[in-house]
């Protein structure tokens, strides 16, 4: 089981200083593959109400997700952490790289509005679990609170 204890303060700590997003989501995608060396990391900000690529590390990702579409989408249209310990089993997964096995979706909300997903996905299939989800959502509020 991961312990967020020390990310959540390194995140914290790297982005008290900075009022840029786009710093802020580089290096909170760079503590998180850097920590646990997932496949891909990264952010989905939210633009007109669908989804496009922001910071992440991995490979190639798709640039633009439809609300709704995917597991990035549901996320998005539910507001909802996913959990999904076998992509392929989720109806209407997006593919970006057929590598992937398992996912968490987080989003970040502020002011009950989602402003972006953070996206992590895993090579392993049941990588995450509700520790990640209450750890990443941790995260999220704190990165929820320097949007502008
Ligand atoms: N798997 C995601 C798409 C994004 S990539 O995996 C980076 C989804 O279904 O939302």
């Amino acid at each position: 089981m991961r312990d967020y204890g020390l990310i959540t303060k390194q995140i914290a700590g790297v982005i008290e200083s900075e009022s840029n997003l786009i710093a802020n989501l580089a290096n909170t995608v760079a503590l998180l593959k850097t920590t646990y060396n997932d496949w891909w990391v990264g952010f989905y900000l939210v633009e007109n109400n669908n989804l496009v690529l922001g910071p992440f590390q991995g490979p190639v990702a798709c640039t633009r997700i439809e609300n709704g579409k995917g597991v990035c989408g549901t996320s998005l249209a539910q507001k909802k952490t996913l959990v999904v310990d076998d992509v392929h089993q989720f109806p209407g997964h997006i593919a970006c790289s057929s590598e992937s096995n398992s996912e968490i979706v987080v989003p970040v909300l502020r002011n009950g509005e989602a402003v972006a997903v953070l996206d992590i996905d895993s090579k392993n299939f049941s990588q995450f679990s509700e520790n990640d989800a209450s750890g990443l959502e941790k995260i999220c509020q704190i990165l929820a609170e320097k949007w502008d």
